[in-house]
């Protein structure tokens, strides 16, 4: 989709799209269309009672006295309430609604607020929406594919839209990589193929490194290869690096993610019903590559460590069983109960080496961990855990502000006692209750006094219906919420 920002001008043919604040008048352009047109349609939204509610659209076919083809209305809402989250939303929401046009002219009139901005995200919005993962149909009919090829965006300040949609862009671009990853199927998504997949960043900029198995035992990660070990295929550790700061020396910003890239529970083996869903279960791993594309697209002035745990958890001859005792890189010793409560093992390791290596001044970690969060949540909000307040009130904020929002849930030695083993230093499961929160406690047990917050995100990476900004399917959740977060509080 090609998208161009210009200033306002009356549109005479194709497809129009108008904005219309909260109230229900056309702006002064668009009164501006021929008067027939106008009147045309002023007495469709009377009819059809648009009043120009946010994201409420009003298709208008052929409207008499002009040549456009189409008209969109869609709903601004208040004009008051209008910033970029909203704009995205609005721009996503008329998608669909083109999407079977060859181009389309946008007109978003209107002072009071700041029109560069509202163009630029407005635009992003319609880029999420348009997301589709094709590459395996083989036979598409014509009619379901879209034909939308350009986008004209026309505000009060085009100059200003440009430059702000070169940000906007690289944060699309992120969330299209890591719905992308989340997408692909489990036989061509494995941890080696992630990593060849990751290697395109070194393009954007990014320095890219893996480990291997054999680096591994080196190092002592005996709790992710533990995990990996039932698997014909070689378990990896993904390091990103951006290093946009001005000082290059800086201590980084640490982002980690589970990279399950299919879980089929292990020797405690899932049931077959919806286990397909298990293919997302590097979920945290897809959000870390797309921020980092995001960050380096956008050249982020911040030094950020992006680093995946990526392994596959299958049941075999050579699979962990459960009663097993393993060794973490930590020291500590942990007996696996569970061989479906994998993630958390594979996170100690890679939390434990992301601090040991990089001396991160905080760390997010995000992980597809726990079933409990979904019943707790379901896909409304995500789950946070945090050993510190300021930053879990910042990933709040970031949420809240680009409407992927995270709910705080507690953590304590009340829960901690839960893990209690006889013959190790921990097992890795607790009891029948707050099964989120105790896996919380399990990956505080691998942090050492640095701020940390642990993003639980089963229950919104994978959405089948669509979402504000997704058209079903990956949403790509985490990629917009930890941009924003960075912007927000660590550039500069
Ligand atoms: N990957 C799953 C969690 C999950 C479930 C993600 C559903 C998305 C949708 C995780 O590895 C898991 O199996 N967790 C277990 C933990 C339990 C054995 C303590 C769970 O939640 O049931
Ligand atoms: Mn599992
Ligand atoms: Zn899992």
């Amino acid at each position: 989709m090609h998208i161009t920002f210009a200033k306002i001008a009356v549109p005479k043919q194709g497809a129009a799209v108008i904005g219309v604040a909260e109230g229900g008048k056309l702006g002064p352009a668009a009164a501006k269309l021929d008067k027939q047109v106008h009147g045309t349609l002023s007495r469709a939204m009377k009819a059809a009672e648009f009043t120009g509610k946010r994201e409420k659209t009003l298709v208008i076919v052929s409207p008499a006295g002009s040549k456009l083809d189409r008209v969109i209305l869609v709903g601004l809402g208040s004009v008051k309430t209008l910033d970029a989250t909203a704009a995205e939303r609005i721009g996503a929401s008329i998608y669909d609604a083109v999407s079977k046009d060859t181009g389309v002219t946008v007109l978003l009139e209107g002072g009071g607020f700041e029109a560069g901005a509202v163009a630029a995200h407005f635009a992003g919005g319609m880029v999420l929406k348009s997301y589709r993962f094709t590459k395996y149909l083989t036979k598409e009919s014509k009619d379901s594919k879209p034909k939308l090829k350009s986008v004209e965006v026309q505000s009060d300040a085009p100059a200003d839209a440009k430059k702000r949609y070169v940000a906007v862009e690289a944060v699309c671009d992120g969330v299209f990589f890591t719905r992308d990853v989340i997408t692909e199927p489990p036989n061509i998504i494995y941890p080696e193929s992630f990593v060849a997949r990751a290697k395109e960043l070194a393009k954007d900029g990014i320095k890219v490194e893996a480990l291997g198995e054999a680096a591994m035992k080196k190092l002592g990660m005996g709790a992710l290869l533990g995990v990996g070990q039932g698997s014909r295929k070689e378990s990896q550790v993904l390091v990103l690096r951006w290093d946009g700061a001005k000082n290059k020396s800086d201590a980084p910003l640490a982002i980690v993610g589970k990279g399950v890239t299919f879980d089929t529970g292990g020797i405690s083996l899932k049931p077959p019903a919806g286990m397909w869903d298990m293919k997302w279960d590097m979920g945290g791993a897809g959000v870390v590559v797309g921020l980092m594309r995001a960050l380096a697209r956008r050249k982020a002035p911040v030094n950020v460590v992006g680093l995946c745990g990526l392994v596959e958890n299958m049941p075999d001859g050579n699979a962990q069983r459960p009663g097993d005792v393993v060794t973490s890189m930590s020291g500590q010793t942990i007996e696996v109960l569970n061989t479906d409560a994998e993630g958390r093992l594979v996170l100690a390791d890679v939390l434990w080496y992301a601090q040991q290596r990089f001396k991160p001044k905080a760390i997010v970690d995000l992980a597809t961990l726990t079933g409990a969060i979904i019943a707790a949540l379901s896909d409304h909000y995500a789950g946070i855990f945090s050993n510190n307040d300021e930053l879990s009130n910042k990933l709040i904020a970031a949420g809240q502000a680009v409407s992927e929002r995270l709910w705080r849930l507690p953590m304590g030695d009340e829960y901690d006692r839960d893990l209690k083993s006889p013959i190790a230093d921990m097992k890795n499961i607790g009891g029948p209750r707050a099964g989120s929160i105790t896996a919380a406690q399990f990956l505080q047990r691998f942090i050492k006094d640095v701020p940390w917050a642990h993003l639980d995100i089963a229950g919104v990476v994978w959405n089948e219906k669509p979402t504000a900004l997704a058209p079903g399917g990956g949403t790509g959740y985490g990629v917009r919420l930890l941009n924003r977060f960075i912007a927000d509080n660590y550039e500069k």
